[in-house]
C-alpha cells in the first residue's frame, strides 16, 4: 500500500515502483527525518491540532522507528517508496490510530528538504573537519621540512629554488580555500523549510519559525515555493567537493611525478603504496592516482546536478530527488580521499638530497644573475638579455655557467657566490616568497589561521 492508493483504481505497476523508489539510497536520511518529524509533531502540538498525549504517542513511535533503524531490525514492506513514507508507516503501526495524524500540514516536499538539510548540515562540519586535518599534516610536514628546497616549476620545466615548506603551504592554503567554502555553504543553508507543505504553507495554525528554531535551523524559508524547490545549497556542496577533488588531483598528480625514478624527489611509504600483479619490482602510488582520478567522478556529479535543475519549473519536481545520490557518492568519496591522501602525505619520504642537487643546477639563479645586475644600474630587459645568451653559450658550448660569469664583464669573481648551493634562495626575502625568513612567517600565520578554522567549525558542531 502507498499513501496515495485511495485516488488511484490500480495499484502502483511494480516496474513504475521500481523506476521511482529511492529507498535504495534514502535510509541514510533516516535519523534526520526522524529528528525532523519528531519537532514537527511537538509544532502540531502546540499549535492545537495534535493533543499533547498524542504528539507524545507519535514521538515515541518515531524515536522507536529511529531505534529500529539505527539497529538495523526495521522491517520495511514492499510499499515503502523511500525512507520517509516508511517511516510513517511504522510510527502508523506502533502508536495505533494516531498514527494517522503524523503527516498533518506537511508534505514530503517539505520533509524531505528539511532531512536532506538536516543531514548535510552534519556532513558539511565532518568534511570540514577532514579538510582541516589534512592542514595539520601539511603544516607539520612543512615545519619539519626545515630549510629543505627543491626546484621549483613553471610549465614543468625548473624556475626557481623554493623551500620544500613553501610547496606543501602551497597546498595547504588551497584546503584553507576550501574550507572556507564548506563553512559559508553551510551558514546559507542555514534555512528550515519545514511548514512550506507541498508548496504553498497550509491552512492549519502551523509555526514555522518555532520548528525551526526547534531544529537549531538560524531561520525559516522566507517562500515556500522556493523552499521546496531549492537545491542551492546541494549544487554548492557539489561544487566545493568538486574544486576539493581538484585540489587533491593536483596532490596526486605530483606524487606520481616525484615519485618517479626520473625525478625521485619522493618515496611511498610501504603501506601506502601497491605492487604489480605480475612485475615484482614495482611499487605504484596508486593512492595519488585515485585521488587524481576521482576528482573526473566529483566533477561529474556537479555538472550531471546541475543539468537535473536547469529546466525544472516551480515548484517540486521529481527531479529533485536525483539530488541525493550525487550528493551521497561525493561526500563518501571525498572523505575516502582526503583520509588516504592525508595517510599518504603524513608517511611519504621526502629525498631532500634528490630534491636539493636538482635544485642546485646553475641555470636556477638565473633571474637572482640578472637583478644582480639590475642593483647595479642595469635595466632589468638588458640584464635578462645578458643572462640568457650566457645560459645558451653554456648548453651550447657545453661550459659551465660559473666559468662563463666569472670571465663576463658585467659579472666577475663577485657574482659567483649566487651559484652556491642554497644562496638564491636565501636571498630572497619579499613577503609570501619562497624564502626562509618570508616561509618562516608564512607557517606561523598558517597554522595561527588553522586555529581560528577550528574555532569556526566548534560552533557549527552538533
Ligand atoms: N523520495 C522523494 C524525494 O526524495 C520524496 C518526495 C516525493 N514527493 C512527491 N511529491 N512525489 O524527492
Amino acid at each position: 500500500m502507498t499513501l496515495w492508493s485511495t485516488r488511484m483504481n490500480a495499484p502502483p505497476a511494480e516496474e513504475m515502483m521500481a523506476f521511482s523508489a529511492s529507498l535504495a539510497f534514502d535510509r541514510r536520511l533516516a535519523a534526520a527525518d526522524i529528528e525532523a518529524s519528531i519537532a514537527h509533531v511537538h509544532g502540531l502540538a502546540r499549535a492545537g491540532i495534535v493533543e499533547e498525549k498524542e504528539a507524545t504517542l507519535l514521538a515515541e513511535a518515531l524515536s522507536r522507528s529511529g531505534d529500529e533503524l539505527a539497529a538495523g531490525v526495521f522491517q520495511f514492506e514492499p510499499g515503502d517508496e523511500d525512507i520517509h513514507t516508511a517511516i510513517e508507516r511504522r510510527v502508523h503501526e506502533l502508536a495505533g490510530d494516531v498514527g494517522a495524524k503524523l503527516h498533518t500540514g506537511r508534505s514530503r516536499n517539505d520533509q524531505v528538504a528539511t532531512a536532506l538539510r538536516i543531514y548535510l548540515r552534519r556532513e558539511l562540519a565532518r568534511l570540514a573537519e577532514l579538510v582541516l586535518e589534512l592542514q595539520r599534516t601539511l603544516a607539520r610536514r612543512a615545519g619539519d621540512a626545515g630549510q629543505t628546497y627543491l626546484p621549483g616549476y613553471t610549465h614543468l620545466q625548473r624556475a626557481q629554488p623554493v623551500l620544500l615548506a613553501h610547496h606543501l603551504l602551497a597546498h595547504g592554503w588551497a584546503l584553507a580555500r576550501d574550507f572556507d567554502r564548506l563553512i559559508s555553504t553551510l551558514e546559507r543553508m542555514d534555512a528550515c523549510p519545514l511548514g512550506a507543505g507541498a508548496l504553498g504553507g497550509s491552512t492549519l495554525p502551523l509555526r514555522p519559525d518555532e520548528t525551526a528554531e526547534t531544529l537549531g535551523f538560524a531561520h525559516r524559508f522566507e517562500n515556500s515555493l522556493d523552499a521546496v524547490s531549492d537545491r542551492d545549497f546541494v549544487a554548492e556542496t557539489l561544487f566545493d567537493i568538486a574544486l576539493i577533488g581538484v585540489h587533491l588531483s593536483r596532490v596526486g598528480e605530483e606524487v606520481v611525478i616525484f615519485s618517479s625514478e626520473e625525478f625521485g624527489f619522493l618515496r611511498l611509504d610501504d603501506a601506502w603504496a601497491t605492487g604489480s600483479s605480475m612485475l615484482p619490482q614495482k611499487k605504484n602510488p596508486d593512492v595519488a592516482e585515485l585521488a587524481r582520478g576521482k576528482s573526473g567522478r566529483l566533477i561529474g556529479h556537479l555538472t550531471g546536478f546541475l543539468a537535473t535543475l536547469k529546466g525544472l519549473p516551480l515548484a517540486y519536481n521529481r527531479d529533485l530527488q536525483e539530488d541525493k545520490e550525487p550528493l551521497f557518492d561525493a561526500l563518501d568519496q571525498v572523505s575516502l580521499a582526503l583520509v588516504a591522501v592525508d595517510g599518504l602525505i603524513s608517511t611519504t619520504l621526502f629525498d631532500t638530497e634528490r630534491m636539493e642537487a636538482a635544485a642546485d643546477a646553475p641555470a636556477l639563479v638565473a633571474v637572482d644573475l640578472a637583478e644582480w645586475l639590475v642593483v647595479r644600474g642595469v635595466p632589468f630587459r638588458e640584464a635578462h638579455g645578458i643572462v640568457g645568451s650566457l645560459v645558451r653559450e653554456s648548453i651550447e658550448r657545453h661550459l659551465p655557467l660559473a666559468e662563463l660569469i666569472e670571465s663576463h664583464p658585467s659579472f666577475g669573481e663577485d657574482a659567483l657566490s649566487l651559484l652556491e648551493p642554497g644562496t638564491a634562495l636565501r636571498r630572497r626575502r619579499t613577503p609570501g616568497g619562497a624564502g626562509p625568513e618570508a616561509v618562516a612567517v608564512q607557517l606561523g600565520r598558517f597554522t595561527a589561521h588553522l586555529g581560528e578554522d577550528a574555532a569556526r567549525l566548534s560552533a557549527h558542531r552538533r
